[in-house]
């Protein structure tokens, strides 16, 4: 399986002849990228992220948006060199073979499906918030607003029917075509970064400089397996960054590629590193984001019971790490009710174009994989009037709103991130072997000091993934196990590139245009 490497000259000549016009510049791929990034991580999870650092979640904001720019930097070399899609999936294919290709496809659907569910949940606390409550006044029952174990002080949650019927709607946009146009996307963006521009105007000219103290309640590492302290935070608030790879799979649709995949993957993150932290810091500043400290002085585990039981007392209430839609909050708790609503209305605009992304990311890795014959091909079934994947998709979106139904916002992040970092280090690697295995094979970007900067991102992900909580953790072995038998009880036989049929597609022509670029 080691040796079924699927050659970069297939792989090449597919791209060729998709010829997708080269129509998009830096900007657009920044606002892309920017589209894709900016959701549920700094909406909703800057709560989670307090209650496991405090004020140290800025230093949080800082450690996870350096691992993603040196990440982004081997995703620059790569995609300008195999721009196809499936991304992290197929330059494993093309380097360390279709066993390991697999496991990257199968934790890919962590990072694609698992954060779809992740922003459905995070959808939902904006929508009951926000909407329900604070503009209809209508309060709906505790158990149908949360899972069983959910964050923001709901002991009592059933079933999280918001975020479950976001995830189905958005899953039948997609079943019957519906992309997102660069227009769209430009608008989201705007309505996003004005909401968190008016947000540090708000709160930064009052921000009281005692509420950074303790900087580090829990500490910079506060444990192993706890998830706590500024990188236990990180490696949660990663999660906030997750999406800049899709930039990646647009490469093809790009003018002058070499110049213009960086900018845009590396903009887009150097851009949403600074206005996190800067939004980390009004948020804090303000109203305090001490956390809810447990026993022995360790903070309560975030999105748990003991938290959520913590947060129903008055005195705890109103903190920030006990909110389900936490700028908001801090907006109103200041004063500024009307433009925390304001906000709660972009998030609840702008979030399911998120979920959209992160969905048409999922199906289209199931695609690819079914078209080498590692899925069964019904999965990859184009439906005849709507052009789409349906199959994949609805049986993807049923998964992912289960999923958003019953488990908290940051626990479905952590579990995104496990399978996200799996796929960054694995790209890393990719590209320091193929410096090695094709040196000659034409690079339109180089990774800077690559010797440096491949080994600092797989340090760096293989750092954030022992610093998530131990059930995280867990998650991404006990997957992949599953996806390995899998893979020997059926994608070993039905490999194509098993079989010795290395064919050339003529086109993704069944597969609806890329996101956010058509
Ligand atoms: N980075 C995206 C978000 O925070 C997935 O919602």
């Amino acid at each position: 399986m080691f040796g079924r490497v699927k050659s970069l000259e297939a792989i090449m000549a597919t791209a060729e002849k998709k010829s997708l016009h080269r129509t998009l510049g830096a900007f657009q791929l920044t606002l892309f990228g920017i589209g894709c990034v900016i959701g549920t991580g700094i909406f909703v999870l800057t709560a989670a992220g307090a209650q496991k650092a405090g004020p140290g979640l800025m230093l949080a904001f800082a450690i996870a948006g350096a691992i993603c720019i040196v990440a982004a930097l081997c995703y620059s070399e790569i995609a300008s060199m195999i721009p196809v899609a499936g991304s992290a999936y197929t330059y494993t294919y093309a380097t360390m073979g279709e066993l390991l290709a697999w496991t990257v496809g199968w934790a890919l659907v962590l990072e694609y499906a698992v954060a779809a569910s992740a922003v459905s949940v995070g959808w939902s606390g904006y929508f009951t918030g926000t909407i329900l409550e604070h503009t209809f006044g209508i309060h709906l029952p505790a158990w149908m607003v949360a899972g069983p174990l959910a964050l923001g002080g709901s002991p009592g949650g059933v079933i999280n029917l918001p975020a479950a019927v976001i995830a189905l709607l958005v899953t039948w946009l997609l079943m019957i075509g519906t992309t997102e146009s660069a227009r769209v996307n430009a608008a989201l963006v705007l309505i996003k970064v004005t909401a968190l521009t008016a947000f540090m105007f708000l709160t930064l000219p009052k921000v009281d400089t005692a509420n950074f103290n303790p900087f580090l309640p829990a500490g910079v590492f506060g444990g192993f397996g706890t998830g706590v302290g500024a990188v236990g935070a990180a490696a949660t608030i990663f999660f906030a960054y997750v999406g800049f790879d899709a930039v990646s799979t647009a490469a093809e649709e790009t003018k002058n590629p070499q110049r213009n995949v960086p900018i845009g993957l590396i903009g887009s993150l150097l851009f949403c590193t600074v206005f996190y932290m800067l939004v980390a810091a009004g948020a804090v500043g303000t109203i305090g984001g001490q956390p809810i400290m447990g026993p022995g002085g360790v903070p309560f585990p975030a999105g748990s019971e003991e938290l959520a039981r913590q947060c129903a007392l008055p005195q705890y209430a109103d903190m920030l790490v006990c909110s389900k839609e936490a700028l908001a909050h801090v907006l109103r708790q200041i004063g500024f009710g009307t433009v925390g609503n304001m906000l709660g209305y972009a998030a609840f605009i702008a979030l399911p174009s998120v979920i959209l992304i992160l969905l048409f990311g999922q199906t289209r890795i199931f695609f690819v994989m079914a078209r080498d014959g590692l899925l069964p091909e019904v999965l990859a079934k184009v439906h005849p009037k709507w052009k789409t994947p349906y199959v994949v998709t609805f049986l993807t979106g049923i998964a992912t709103a289960v999923a958003a139904a019953f488990l908290p916002v940051g626990q479905l992040a952590d579990i995104a991130n496990a399978g996200t970092l799996y796929a960054f280090m694995m790209v890393a690697i990719a590209v320091m072997m193929l410096r090695k295995t094709a040196p000659n094979f034409p690079r339109t970007f180089r990774t800077p000091v690559l010797w440096l900067i491949g080994p600092a991102t797989i340090a760096g992900c293989v750092f954030l993934f022992f610093n998530l909580p131990t059930a995280a953790m867990l998650v991404l072995p006990i997957w992949g196990g599953i996806g390995l038998a899998i893979y020997y009880l059926y994608g070993y036989r039905t490999s194509h590139v098993g079989r010795g049929l290395v064919e050339v597609h003529e086109a993704d022509d069944d597969l609806p245009p890329a996101q956010g670029v058509n």
